[in-house]
């Protein structure tokens, strides 16, 4: 017993029984429900037991493991999940998850991981070509969309204010500094502008138009009062693709503006940037290749396996400016003789996994092509969705858009506004319980409605009307429950 290892025979059973695990859930896909409702207690349950002194035999682990959490787990691989912006994976991202953990690689440092390090740089400049960002620009992988808007935004604070110095002296005596963007904008904009010690005061939400689309000449006249008012607008945030509806602000006209006013300029692309580069939205997208910053997500329309974000920055020196910390122990004199680039100087993390390696094998193997007529699908069964709740008599069609969002609610033979919208909010737990498709619902400017994203690969025109299907049979069940209670 000097290792954890098993020995080679036993290792490639155990390994042979997971594969089995992976098999057996891809033949399930069709069927595969969009939620398993079991109550919050009984989860619990399955998990309540003592700290595990002895180990345990690998295939009774895998017993447990399929029996508890695979049986158990939400269908985003399946085609019954709408709900938030779940994409359903993809195979190959798959084997780069479990052989990046073969090799446990850090890509903290050139010479520690050297192979994935260029990987990173290669995903980066591939990503940067994609949406049209100028040679010099850079990027690092992140965990997530968020995580994305939060490194943007220190990125644009610190490089905004670097004369102030603000990385030593901190934001004290400062004059408060403003960040624009819609009302329809990410909640983690909020959570990231409370981080960055700017505060949500000063954080701006312009009001929308009638496609939820920033107010352009509304977000001029903001700059205009708060320059008045002796703040320091500082940097604008343009909706690649707003997450309620998928609406694309006029990127351009950000860009123009935030040119005009010095200011930084940040795309909010977790959601929609990637579909950017179909040629039916190049139009909608024109203006991001603009930003000083973008933020996506590649485990949204890259169909890439949680977790997978990415900062794209303008100028790649940029990232270094925010970040470089000198430690003795990371001694970097190797890397300047060699021009390697190490990461940690160009982001918060020292330790990282290669997240992009799973987008490499992903771009790779699928190729740029196969994944643009993917997302292309996704957006042409939501217009499909959108025609079928346009032809029925008990749907009505609350807001589409260029993405894969679409908004609606049910209506039956319902006439008043209120009822709908009450009927609505009421549906969605009966939905969760009945769990086979799972979909969730958002408020649009203050009224509730059903909200359907598309973002995977294995739907197709009769999953898009089981979904209907589905809502229609478990509406009908509460309007008759609704009668029996009156
Ligand atoms: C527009 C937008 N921004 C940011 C995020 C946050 O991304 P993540 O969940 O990867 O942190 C999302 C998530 O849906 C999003 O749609």
């Amino acid at each position: 017993m000097d290792s954890l290892d098993f020995p080679e025979q036993r290792f490639k059973e155990i390994l042979d029984k997971s594969s089995e695990l992976v098999m057996a859930r891809f033949k399930e896909l069709p069927d595969l429900k969009g939620y398993c409702d079991f109550p919050q207690k009984e989860v619990e349950h399955w998990f309540d037991e003592p700290l595990p002194e002895q180990g345990m035999s690998p295939e009774q682990l895998l017993d447990q493991v399929q029996e508890k959490i695979l049986r158990t787990a939400t269908g985003n691989l399946g085609p019954h999940m709408y709900a938030y912006v779940m994409s359903g994976g993809n195979q190959m991202a798959i084997l780069a998850e479990k052989l990046g953990a073969t090799i446990n690689q850090n890509q903290t440092k050139w010479h520690l991981a050297p192979a994935l390090n260029e990987v990173e740089k290669r995903v980066i400049r591939w990503t940067a070509e994609l949406l049209d960002f100028p040679v010099a620009s850079g990027g690092v992988l992140v965990s997530g969309g968020s995580a994305a808007n939060l490194t943007g935004l220190t990125v644009g604070r610190n490089i905004f204010f670097e004369k102030q110095d603000i990385r030593k002296k901190g934001l004290f005596h400062q004059q408060p500094f403003v960040v624009y963007a819609s009302e329809e904008v990410h909640s983690c904009v909020d959570k990231s502008v409370e981080l960055l010690g700017i505060g949500t005061d000063h954080l701006r939400k312009i009001k929308t138009d009638a496609r939820f689309k920033i107010d352009i000449e509304a977000l001029e006249q903001q700059i205009e009062l708060d320059l008045t008012n002796d703040l320091q607008p500082f940097c604008i945030i343009g909706n690649g693709g707003t997450v309620n509806t998928g609406a694309i602000d006029d990127l351009e006209a950000l860009a123009e503006m935030a040119k005009r006013y010095g200011l930084w300029y940040h795309v909010d692309g977790a959601y929609g940037a990637l579909a950017g580069i179909l040629d039916s939205l190049k139009t909608e997208y024109k203006g991001m290749e603009k930003a000083d910053s973008i933020a996506l997500d590649f485990h949204k329309w890259l169909y890439v396996p949680f977790e997978a974000g990415c900062t794209l920055v303008r100028n790649w020196d940029t990232l270094k400016r925010t970040y470089y910390k000198k430690a003795a122990y990371l001694d970097t004199e190797l890397a300047n003789e060699g021009n390697r680039l190490e990461y940690n100087e160009h982001y918060f993390q020292l330790s990282r996994n290669s997240k992009a390696f799973k987008v490499w094998m992903t771009m790779k193997a699928y190729g740029i092509a196969r994944i643009k007529a993917m997302i292309q699908k996704d957006i042409d069964l939501t217009k499909y969705l959108n025609d079928l709740i346009r032809n029925s008599d008990d749907f009505e069609l609350v807001a589409d858009s260029k993405l894969a969002v679409s908004c609606f609610r049910y209506i039956g033979a319902m006439t008043s506004k209120a009822e709908i919208v009450e009927f609505n909010r009421r549906l969605m737990p009966q939905l969760e319980k009945d769990g086979r498709v799972f979909i969730m619902g958002t408020s649009l400017k203050g009224e509730y409605a059903i909200r359907a994203c598309f973002i995977n690969h294995r739907k197709n025109k009769k999953t898009t009307q089981y979904l209907l299907e589905v809502i229609r049979e478990v509406a009908h069940k509460l309007e008759r429950k609704t009668v029996s209670v009156l």
